[in-house]
C-alpha cells in the first residue's frame, strides 16, 4: 500500500439490500495510521455495518473509502484482506487447534510470534494452561472456550497478522474493566503505525482515542477527544451518564 492505513470514508451512505431506509447516511471521517478512532452509538446506530463496509462485506451505495488513498475497489480482495484485521462483533473460532486458529491471516508466524500475540491480547496465560497449549483442540465454534477467551483469541490473531489497519467490533466489552485496560496498554506498541478503529459500548475504552465518532441513526452526530465531546456532545454526555 501507498501510505498503509490511511482509511477515509467520503461522503459513505449504505442501505441494506432490500430495505427501503438507508442504515448510513453521509459518513465522512479519515483513520490515521498511529492514531486511534473510537465509534460509539446506541444499539442499531449502525456501527457494526460502517466497520463491515472497510473489508468490502458490503460495498457502499453512495460514496467512496479509500485505504491509503485507493478507493476500495481498486485494492483487489487479496489486498485488502493482507492488510486489514476484523475482530468481529461475535468473535468466531474454528474447529482445530489454537495454534491454527491463530495462523488464519498469519500462516508463516512462528511460535514465539503466537505467543508474543497472546501475551499482548492477555491470553497466554490460559493458554499455557491448557494440555497442549498451542495444539490444545478448539471445538467448531470455540464453544470449549469462554466468550471472554474467545474474544482475546480473536485479537491474538488479528495481531499475528500484523496487518496496517484495525477493526475491533465491541471487542473489548466481554472483558472485565482491569483486562480491557491491561490489553489496550498493552496493544499501543505492537498497533503503533496502524490505523486503528474502535467500536465501543463502554466509555472508558475509548477516553484515550485520537478521535472518537458518536453515531446516531447512520450519523455522525459529533466528533472530538473525549474532553471535547463531553464539552460539546448532549448525545455524548447521555452515553457518559448511561
Ligand atoms: N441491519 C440490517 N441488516 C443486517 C444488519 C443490520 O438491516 N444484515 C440493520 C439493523 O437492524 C439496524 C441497522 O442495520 O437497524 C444498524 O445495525 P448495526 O450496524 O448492526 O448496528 P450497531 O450499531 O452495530 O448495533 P449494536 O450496538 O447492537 O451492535
Ligand atoms: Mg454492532
Amino acid at each position: 500500500l501507498p501510505t498503509p492505513g490511511t482509511v477515509e470514508f467520503k461522503n459513505v451512505s449504505f442501505g441494506y439490500p432490500g430495505a427501503e431506509a438507508p442504515v448510513l447516511n453521509d459518513i465522512s471521517f479519515t483513520a490515521k495510521p498511529g492514531q486511534t478512532t473510537a465509534i460509539i452509538g446506541s444499539t442499531g446506530a449502525g456501527k457494526t455495518t460502517l466497520l463491515n463496509l472497510i473489508p468490502r462485506l458490503y460495498d457502499a451505495t453512495e460514496g467512496e473509502i479509500l485505504i491509503g488513498g485507493v478507493p476500495l475497489a481498486e485494492l483487489g480482495r487479496d489486498t485488502i484482506s493482507r492488510n486489514i484485521s476484523a475482530v468481529p462483533q461475535r468473535p468466531y473460532l474454528f474447529s482445530g487447534t489454537i495454534g491454527s486458529n491463530l495462523r488464519f491471516g498469519a500462516q508463516n508466524a512462528t511460535e514465539e510470534e503466537l505467543w508474543e500475540a497472546l501475551k499482548v491480547a492477555q491470553a497466554d496465560g490460559f493458554v499455557a494452561e491448557r494440555e497442549g497449549q498451542l495444539d490444545s483442540k478448539i471445538s467448531q465454534g470455540g464453544t470449549n472456550v469462554s466468550g471472554g477467551q474467545r474474544q482475546r483469541l480473536c485479537i491474538a490473531r488479528a495481531l499475528a497478522a500484523k496487518p496496517s489497519t484495525y477493526l475491533f467490533d465491541d471487542s473489548f466489552s466481554a472483558l472485565d474493566v482491569n483486562t480491557d485496560a491491561r490489553l489496550r496498554a498493552a496493544l499501543a506498541e505492537p498497533t503503533k503505525d496502524a490505523a486503528v478503529i474502535i467500536v465501543a459500548q463502554r466509555v472508558s475504552t475509548i477516553t484515550g482515542a485520537d478521535q472518537i465518532l458518536v453515531l446516531d441513526h447512520g450519523e455522525i452526530v459529533a466528533r472530538g477527544t473525549h474532553e471535547q465531546l463531553l464539552e460539546t456532545s448532549e448525545t455524548y454526555q447521555e452515553i457518559v451518564a448511561s
